[in-house]
């Protein structure tokens, strides 16, 4: 079986990306092979400077390896490696109905919040049905935000079928109830575009000030408190175990700790969660050509099952 994600190196990884698809992703490497790559095509659509591409490229790579992808299990390289993906993207877009694209949420969200209507962006979904099929992917784990990329992907799979014979799985998309949407500081989805996020590999006085500066109602110390409406209740119960979540629960309905302690809480829990994470980081860092030869390795290898694809995708339609 194989499990195909990717990332896109717009920007530093935040706990939203980590609960919501990175833990995931990672936990499925246990039940087959690995497909994980940096989605550096994708960033292009709305990050125009190449110093901050690349190097926020290779962060995101050292940062999955230290929140433990196992390169031995799979392989993670770089979206732009694997350069037949851009052909592929060419030929799905021949299938792909317009009105099909015109409903993307995610493309009419991006314009809403000021980004240029481009081709790029509006193809976006078609570039990103080319990096799953390309792969033969059984399984595809991310956040419910792109849910509907997935369900676009597998309405061109079947047109390309229908229309050239069976060439493509249709993949299925894993996305984790539990985790589907991660409120960031301001109780909005976390996301980094809109500046809300905690991120995972920040330094102690940043997590902590993020943390503590999580919106809350103005309940007073001794009043008691709304769980489920709480960012940082939420936050907490994503990691915390069952006792610790039930305890904090009860603290809240019952009055007596101010939002500041739950916050202070949270930070302790938040910042030795990924202690040894952090550690791991250290280590890779120190390792120069460590990561270059993961990525050079992951990429060889997808671009021998990406080359048997386009084979089979050439010959179908007629381009061999
Ligand atoms: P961002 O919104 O910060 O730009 P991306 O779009 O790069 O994040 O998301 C990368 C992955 O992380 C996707 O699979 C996405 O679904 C997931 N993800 C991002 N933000 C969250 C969140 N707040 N809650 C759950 N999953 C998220
Ligand atoms: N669009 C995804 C995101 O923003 C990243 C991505 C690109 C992706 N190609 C993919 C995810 C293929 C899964 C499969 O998060």
């Amino acid at each position: 079986m194989r499990i195909l994600s990717g990332i896109q190196p717009s920007g530093v990884l935040h706990i939203g990306n980590y609960f919501g698809m990175i833990q995931r992703a990672i936990a499925l490497q246990a039940e087959g092979e690995a497909f994980y790559f940096i989605a550096n095509y994708h960033a292009l659509t709305s990050l125009r400077d190449p110093d901050s591409l690349r190097e926020n490229s290779r962060r995101v790579a050292v940062d999955f390896l230290a929140c433990g992808f196992d390169p031995e299990r799979g392989a993670l390289f770089m979206q732009s490696d694997v350069a037949q993906v851009t052909e592929l993207t060419w030929i799905l877009s021949t299938v792909a109905p317009m009105g099909l694209l015109e409903r993307a949420h995610s493309y009419k969200d991006k314009l809403a919040r000021g980004m240029p209507a481009t081709v790029g962006l509006f193809s976006y979904p078609v570039l990103m049905a080319a990096d799953i099929l390309i792969y033969d992917s059984d399984i595809v784990p991310v956040g419910k935000d792109q849910k509907q990329h997935i369900e676009i992907t597998r309405d061109l799979a079947v047109k390309m079928n229908e229309t050239f014979g069976n060439i493509f799985k249709l993949p299925e998309p894993r996305i984790h109830a539990a985790t589907e949407t991660v409120p960031g500081i301001d109780g909005l989805k976390m996301s980094k575009s809109y500046g809300n996020t905690i991120d995972i590999f920040g330094d102690e006085k940043e997590m902590r000030k993020k943390v503590m500066s999580i919106v809350t109602d103005s309940e007073p110390v001794e009043a008691p408190k709304n769980h489920t409406t709480s960012t940082i209740f939420q936050l907490y119960s994503l990691f915390a175990s069952k006792n610790e979540i039930a305890d904090m629960r009860e603290r809240f309905q019952k009055g007596g700790t101010g939002y500041s302690d739950f916050k202070k809480q949270l930070f302790e829990k938040l910042w030795v969660y990924f202690s040894p994470m952090r550690k791991r980081r250290e280590e890779i860092l120190a390792d120069k050509l460590y990561v270059d030869s993961i990525l050079t390795r992951g990429a060889r290898h997808a671009n021998e099952v990406a080359n048997d694809v386009m084979t089979r995708v050439r010959g179908a339609v007629g381009l061999n």
